[in-house]
């Protein structure tokens, strides 16, 4: 296991779209415990996509279940992601590890249902609701370039965080 170097906005790779896995390896478990590290020692992360770690290829990991009292499927390695179904909007508050210095408030579908593959290559279906939806929504969009800060509800939702604020685990980092 490793931990892995996290690009930085505004490096030009995080615009990059990822493309499909097609071999479900040794190798790609390996890349997903790796991935899976490096997400826990970022301060609270929830999630973490291969892109943001310089490899471009379609995996996500989301991981929500730190926060209390919300509806969530543990850990998952979401490979290959697709959104079938989605309904209702709602507007939060995102951290990126890609952008360390910044927050912002996105608005998101509160429902979705997300078909994809684990790391053995097993097909998934999920339904997901709020908190957990908008990790997968938030890390799905690294797989397309697409960081938190084209989706603003508005300018002025663009929040500086603190200094102090950086190495404090709230708000969660997607
Ligand atoms: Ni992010």
């Amino acid at each position: 296991m490793a931990v892995l170097d996290i690009l930085v906005y505004p490096d030009p790779r995080l615009k990059q779209i990822s493309k499909p896995v097609e071999q479900f390896d040794d190798a790609l478990r390996g890349f997903v415990c790796d991935l899976e590290e490096t997400m826990r020692v970022g301060p609270g992360g929830v999630g973490l996509a291969a892109p943001q770690v310089g490899r471009f290829e379609r995996i996500v990991i989301v991981d929500v279940s730190c926060k209390p009292k919300i509806k969530h499927h543990g850990r998952l390695v979401l490979i290959n992601p697709e959104i079938s179904w989605r309904e209702g909007s709602t507007v939060g508050r995102e951290g990126c590890l890609s952008v360390p210095d910044y927050t912002g408030n996105v608005a998101r579908s509160k429902f979705i249902k997300v078909r994809a593959q684990d790391e053995f290559g097993q097909a998934l279906e999920l339904h997901m609701e709020r908190y957990e939806a908008r990790a997968v929504q938030h890390e799905m969009d690294h797989l397309d370039g697409i960081l938190l800060l084209h989706r603003l509800v508005s300018r002025r939702d663009l929040f500086r965080r603190q200094s102090q604020e950086a190495t404090s685990p709230k708000p969660k980092p997607l």
